[in-house]
């Protein structure tokens, strides 16, 4: 099916270059697909420079260099600079494991705009469990003071879970000492291996209540001061889909480190088949790719979403959530409580009371070791 003759399709507003899979942490709630792709199959420098120069002629606005650890990449700040003069706005997504003093300062001479890192926890045991590897809260503190110490903009990250939601107001306490600008304490989205370890994450309602007290009264005592807190619940606890990816291929450009084009981060687990920045420009995959004009306006939804009047709000939900709950990535989203499917998040939140199966640690391909983290000439 193709919807594309009935849809306008503005342009992909931000792309999303992940740059690598690879990754020094080894975090239970990671996104990254569980079948990692090879080291030796990543975009090379010049394809990357390449993929940012098309993307911005069709009208790209906003870029965040992800991975895996993206800071893995010893061309980063090649890219960055790139980025730039092409006038982008730039956001590196990191773990902080990687980062120096000397490197922040030269990705700011190359001009990037903005960090966010990520911590797993409020205190160093808490943090180095989650993340799997020893040091790394006393890395990604030193990183974040310096970070806010060169003047840019920052974001933390803490991914929520059952593991460390007991910890929310410390968590608070601590971007307040390291004087975030934004802080989101977002919990887990059930892709890649948190979707294979959602019985150990996925905190109780209660659970979920209580936090969302506590960051309420914090803010209270803030007065509108400090780092503006974010607080994202998952949607398991929802009557209503998230509006994933704003619809879609209708705003995210997803690349994938192979080169794979994806409308979001997940989408290649999907039974389509998506084009290559190696094979394609990115202007034929975005205006013209099979699997880009799949999901785009509405015929292709089935009821209840047909008939809904909230269909232009949520589209139909996620379609990676539906495929891996249903079997299915035609159905509607089983978060919606009209989808005849909706049991199973019902059943996902019960089974996540008393978890079965091991917890899984993300792993890499390759072993990353100590002298991969930090090997860029400054
Ligand atoms: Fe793929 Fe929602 S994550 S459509």
């Amino acid at each position: 099916m193709n919807n594309q003759s009935q849809v306008k399709v503005g342009p992909p507003l931000w792309l999303l270059a992940e740059l690598t899979y690879d990754c020094p942490l080894h975090c239970p709630y990671c996104s990254n697909p569980t079948e990692l792709g090879d080291t030796k199959d990543e975009l090379n420098t010049e394809q990357w420079l390449d993929v940012l120069t098309q993307a911005r002629a069709m009208g790209a606005v906003q870029l965040g260099f992800s991975g895996g650890e993206p800071l893995l990449r010893k061309d980063l700040e090649q890219m960055v600079k790139h980025s730039r003069e092409l006038g982008f706005y730039t956001n590196l997504i990191t773990s902080g494991i990687g980062l120096t003093e000397k490197r922040i300062a030269k990705l700011k001479v190359a001009g990037l705009d903005h960090i966010q890192i990520s911590f797993q926890g409020a205190d160093p045991e808490m943090n180095d469990i989650i993340a799997g590897r020893g040091n790394a809260f006393e890395q990604k503190f030193k990183m974040a003071q310096s970070v806010k110490a060169q003047g840019y903009p920052m974001v933390l990250n803490f991914v929520i879970s059952k593991q460390n939601i007991s910890q929310v107001e410390d968590i608070m306490r601590l971007s307040c000492q390291l004087n975030a600008d934004y802080v989101e304490l977002a919990t887990a989205q059930y892709y890649g291996w948190a979707y294979d370890n959602r019985d150990h994450l996925l905190p109780s309602q209660q659970q979920l209540i209580d936090a969302e007290k506590i960051v309420n009264e914090f803010r209270d005592k803030q007065q509108g001061k400090g780092p503006q807190f974010i607080f994202v619940t998952p949607d398991y606890f929802e009557v209503r889909p998230k509006a994933c990816m704003n619809g879609w291929g209708s705003t995210f450009l997803t690349i994938a480190p192979d080169g794979s084009a994806l409308p979001c981060h997940s989408a290649k687990m999907l039974p389509l088949k998506f084009p290559n920045v190696k094979d394609k420009s990115i202007s034929d995959i975005w205006q013209q790719d099979f699997s880009f004009n799949r999901f785009r306006g509405d015929s292709w939804m089935p009821q209840p979403c047909q008939s809904c009047d909230e269909k232009e709000k949520d589209f139909g939900g996620c379609r990676c959530q539906a495929f891996m709950m249903t079997g299915d990535m035609d159905k509607t989203d089983p978060v919606c409580s009209k989808s005849p499917d909706h049991h199973l998040i019902q059943e996902a939140i019960e089974r996540a009371k008393h978890p079965k199966n091991p917890l899984l640690e993300r792993v890499n391909k390759r072993s990353i070791k100590d002298a991969d983290i930090v090997q860029i000439k400054l």
